[in-house]
């Protein structure tokens, strides 16, 4: 397991469409557990492979820190296939430090994708995980949240309130 480093700002490998990965090797898994560790170390619930440099289609997530039953999840060329309600709420990024905003999402979302263990997977989620998952996808096509952010939503973000979930 290894710290990666994570990659900051708006830079070019965070605006790209990553690669969908075509098959799932040893090194796969080990970019997996880096990521989980590199998440954790950074105090984030989520995290996309370009965030440590890898233009790949692979995102972890993680909000036991929320929801301590809830566990972590590795999807693979992840993609939504279905979507339905708008939810506000704040995020952050690991990629943008300090930077943190309301952000209009769809209350839930059905995703399909791959496993670590090369089975297929199609679920359905909402609240905290939705978002996350929305957030950590956007990453693979490029997309920041800071591309999402209305100024009329804006006023909502009380400024004493922290910032609890960054991906
Ligand atoms: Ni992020």
């Amino acid at each position: 397991m290894a710290i990666l480093e994570i990659q900051k700002g708006d830079i070019p490998i965070l605006r790209q469409k990553s690669e969908p990965l075509k098959c799932i090797n040893q090194g796969v898994l080990q970019l997996v557990e880096d990521m989980f560790e590199t998440m954790t170390h950074a105090g984030g619930i989520g995290l996309a492979a370009p965030q440590v440099g890898v233009s790949k289609q692979v995102i972890v997530v993680d909000i036991s820190p929320h929801f301590p039953d809830c566990p972590r999840l590795v999807l693979i060329n992840p993609l939504i296939t279905d979507s339905t309600g708008e939810k506000l709420g704040e995020e952050g990024c690991l990629s943008l430090p300090g930077d943190r905003g309301m952000v209009r999402r769809a209350s839930s979302v059905t995703v399909q994708a791959l496993l670590p263990s090369g089975e297929n997977t199609e679920m359905k989620v909402n609240h905290l995980m939705a978002r996350v998952l929305q957030h950590e996808i956007d990453h693979l096509n490029g997309i920041l949240f800071i591309d999402l952010l209305r100024s009329e939503d804006q006023e909502l973000l009380k400024n004493e309130e922290t910032l609890e979930a960054a991906g």
